[in-house]
């Protein structure tokens, strides 16, 4: 049997970017196999923009959308913004996720053996939980939609469809089903994350949640403010199996998840429509860092991971599903042997030793499963 050729639509973008993206394309590359992937670069973000006033030509458009599926960087330079004040670099991912109907935006918040975690009294079996960010809809909706009337008022709205809750609301409880349940207690849960008590939109997407739920009543719903669960996520985060909120709450909580379990740079990201999968780490550009050859890769090299997996998946390619797996082990084996920790984690390796270890380790998972 030939296996399929994958096109994969790579966007290094700015500052970070580059360096952790090409981490995820080696590695991507050693676990399945360097003829399963055509890999071709695209610009995109705010350097792009600086030398030619568009943070996303239509030819990076185009070639994402043709794609079997995206890799992205990091996107933004501070200061890099439009004349209403917004970043231009953030466009791409941004575009992508309306014009490319991304809705699901899957992070999972997992903590490894050999991390340790800024909280106290946690161990790796505590933390495993996904935020599922609605993606689409929500207050980010109406970027470059608000209003601004004679420098005195602004107004963004948040929206809210039936549509668009109860898809993401369905694929909150098929995780869920997936899923092993809470750490805590072993059900399987999906928690609500909304402003129900203040305003109608979240009202909505609470009554939509629960309209939902009633279909999966082997999945137990629960529901947290949006305010308390920055409490919960700290004080209780083994409770949380998966936690369904709005595009603006779910791109604020998961920075608060991916600290927990270690660092910003731990975090990985898959932002899913019905037939589009992009992938990406949850953290910014790091300009700060760029170009130094310090930054973590491993968010985006797990990003990677998510993508071989959803790849495996929807092409039933038993290969890649198992290419992803791989992945996972070696960087839990690279965790775990406390050797090369990133500086985020509190270690002193750089972009390039960690990505060599992971590929070390990949080497020894390829062995075994031989
Ligand atoms: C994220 C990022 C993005 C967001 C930015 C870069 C547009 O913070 O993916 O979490 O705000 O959604
Ligand atoms: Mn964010």
């Amino acid at each position: 049997m030939v296996s399929k050729t994958y096109n994969i639509a790579v966007v290094p973008g700015d500052g970070i970017g580059p360096e952790v993206c090409s981490a995820a394309v080696e590695t991507i590359c050693a676990a399945a196999g360097r003829d399963r992937f055509k890999l071709t670069d695209y610009p995109a973000g705010a350097e792009h923009f600086l030398k030619t006033g568009t943070a996303l030509p239509e030819e990076t458009f185009e070639a994402c959308k043709a794609a079997d599926a995206i890799l992205h960087g990091a996107a933004g330079i501070p200061g890099v913004v439009y004349p209403d004040g917004t970043e231009a670099g953030i466009e791409f991912g941004l575009q992508l996720r309306f014009r490319l109907d991304l809705y699901a935006n899957v992070r999972p918040i997992k903590l490894h053996p050999g991390v340790s975690s800024p909280l106290k009294d946690v161990e790796p079996k505590d933390i495993d939980y996904i935020i599922l960010r609605e993606n689409t809809e929500g207050l980010y909706a109406s970027r470059g939609g608000g209003v601004s009337v004679r420098g005195e008022v602004a107004t963004d709205t948040v929206v809210m469809t039936r549509k668009g809750v109860e898809r993401i609301a369905r694929k909150a409880f098929e995780l869920a089903r997936k899923r092993n349940g809470a750490p805590f207690d072993g059900k399987k849960r999906v928690t609500v994350c909304d402003k129900a008590n203040v305003l109608r939109s979240y009202a909505f997407f609470r009554k939509v949640c629960t309209e939902v739920a009633a279909d999966y009543p082997d999945v137990e719903l629960d529901f947290g403010y949006a305010d308390a669960m920055m409490v919960h996520m700290v004080r209780r985060p083994s409770f949380y199996d998966v936690i369904v909120t709005e595009n603006m709450f779910g791109d604020i909580i998961s920075d608060l998840g991916a600290v927990t379990v270690g660092s910003m740079g731990m975090s990985p990201s898959a932002e899913l429509g019905d037939s589009r999968g992009f992938f990406q780490a949850a953290h910014g550009s790091a300009p700060d860092i760029a170009g130094q050859g310090i930054a973590n890769p491993l968010g985006t090299i797990l990003a990677s991971a998510m993508m071989l997996d959803w790849l495996g998946e929807r092409h039933q390619d038993r290969a890649l599903v198992e290419a992803a797996v791989r992945i996972d082990a070696a960087v839990q084996q690279v965790l775990s042997s406390g050797q090369m920790l990133p500086r985020d984690l509190g270690g002193q390796a750089g972009t390039r030793s960690v990505t060599d270890a992971v590929l070390h380790a990949l080497d020894g998972h390829r062995v075994a499963a031989a």
